[in-house]
């Protein structure tokens, strides 16, 4: 397979293939904080964040949300769809952790009565500021899209909340992003791992998360680790065991 570089971002190398509007995502062990102001590196962290994302992905395609998702390569590489993205982060959050509570001064730990969904626009730039439709009809984003990124966001919280439950798992807030394929169909894109969710043991509230690298709080190696012996080894949902392509037994 031929591969070309196309981007590296802060937490994956994007590359094209061979195949015409598939890209591959290599998952690296690198981490940034606080848009890039922190850094580090652990060793598994590509491992988990690849094969969490190929079986999230899986699971959430089997319930019905189109995402971006082919095939897990390797332990640390998917292939993906390539899409156009939307500038969008969207967050959605079912209990206060992070910066909500800035923002609205919510004890962290606060369980709000509804999730509650946010649109950041994605520019480092900026530091992704959260925006209101208002700000996105301005900045050019259709509000078509923005319906679109809060209905995706609500439906992935509805399938993955008891899923991450039944584990064992808190969803406490997670952020995805959404794209665009070449004949205009929009889908869930980049990747859901504990950088971009929030994860808390629902029996001692232990986070299960990139905080413990934002807040030095140790462990986040065995952090990860555990995420991954979550999702891959208990049982459930069909899904593969660490590092198989999910497709392998279909
Ligand atoms: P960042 O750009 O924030 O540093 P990453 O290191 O995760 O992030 O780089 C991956 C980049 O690829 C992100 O900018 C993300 O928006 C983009 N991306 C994710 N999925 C796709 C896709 N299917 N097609 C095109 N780009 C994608
Ligand atoms: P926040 O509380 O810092 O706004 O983060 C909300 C959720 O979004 C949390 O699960 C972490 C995730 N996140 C990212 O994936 N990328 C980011 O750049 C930021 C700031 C948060």
């Amino acid at each position: 397979m031929t591969e070309t570089l196309l981007y590296e971002g802060k937490a994956k190398k994007v590359f094209t293939t061979d195949e015409a509007n598939v890209l591959l995502h290599r998952y690296k062990n690198d981490a940034t904080a606080f848009n890039a102001k922190k850094r580090g590196s652990w060793e598994g962290k590509g491992r988990t964040n690849a094969t969490m994302s190929a079986a999230m992905f899986a699971y959430l395609e089997e319930n019905g949300v189109p995402t971006h998702f082919v095939e897990q390569v390797d332990e640390t590489s998917i292939k993906t769809k390539k899409l156009t993205m939307l500038p969008v982060e969207v967050v959605v959050r079912n209990v206060a952790a992070g910066s909500i509570s800035r923002l609205l001064g919510f004890e962290e730990g606060h369980r709000f009565k509804a999730p509650i969904v946010e649109l950041c626009y994605k520019d480092d730039d900026l530091d992704d500021p959260l925006l209101n439709w208002y700000h996105f009809r301005e900045l050019g984003v259709a509000d078509e899209d923005l319906e679109f990124c809060e209905e995706l966001g609500l439906k992935v919280n509805e399938i993955l909340a008891p899923f991450f439950d039944e584990r064992g798992i808190l969803l406490v807030d997670f952020k995805i992003e959404a794209g665009r394929d070449e004949a205009g169909n929009l889908m869930l894109a980049d990747e859901i791992s504990p950088d971009t969710c929030r994860f808390w043991d629902k029996e001692t509230n232990e986070k299960l998360d990139k905080d413990r690298f934002r807040r030095d709080m140790g462990g986040v190696e065995e952090a990860y680790a555990e995420m991954l012996r979550r999702v891959t080894e208990i049982s459930g949902h069909g899904l593969q065991a660490s590092g198989k392509d999910p497709k392998a037994d279909a």
